[in-house]
């Protein structure tokens, strides 16, 4: 028998003031992606901005459809917007930021496990990291070095 054990390692930033002038303006187009989030079932908003190497960054925001399921995440809407116009170019990083109508988002907004998936995609396909950058309305800010570190032990197109 083999036990193992999988250490996650996250970076945790105060404020906005704290990342590189890059990153956090990075994280200032997904708080900007926010308001053209299309989501009124939930009321929850949220944006998501990729950084390309070529230096191109391609937004999303989540849409939200009168039949639930039918709707897509704000990282998915980007990360498919990334993939459709630049399939060639790696892809940086990703922030995302979610604010309510119902009440103030303090916490840093997760990917779901959808969107890491779906992101985790891109990550094999490019076999270099994405850096994710979490991020609620207000407060503090996590980073990931990668979403193999939020999505340990990915199912990838390597089995198939
Ligand atoms: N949502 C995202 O856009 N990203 C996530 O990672 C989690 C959830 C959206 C989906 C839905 O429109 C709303 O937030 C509430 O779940």
């Amino acid at each position: 028998m083999n036990k193992k054990k999988i250490i996650i390692e996250l970076t945790e930033f105060e404020k906005l003031e704290e990342l590189s002038t890059q990153d956090r303006s990075l994280m200032k187009m997904a708080i900007e992606a926010r308001k053209n989030a299309y989501a009124p079932y939930s009321s929850f908003y949220v944006g998501a901005a990729i950084r390309l190497e070529n230096g191109e960054v391609v937004i999303g925001n989540n849409q939200e459809n009168a039949s639930y399921p039918s709707g897509l995440c704000a990282e998915r809407v980007a990360i498919f917007q990334a993939g459709a116009k630049y399939p060639k170019v790696t892809i940086e990083a990703i922030a995302i930021s979610a604010t309510s109508k119902n009440h103030k988002v303090t916490e840093p907004a997760a990917p779901c496990g959808n969107c890491r998936q779906s992101i985790s995609e891109y990550e094999f396909r490019q076999k270099k990291p994405i850096s994710v950058f979490m991020m609620g309305e207000t407060g503090k800010i996590v980073k990931s070095n990668a979403i193999a570190d939020l999505l340990p032990m990915a199912f990838d197109g390597t089995l198939l």
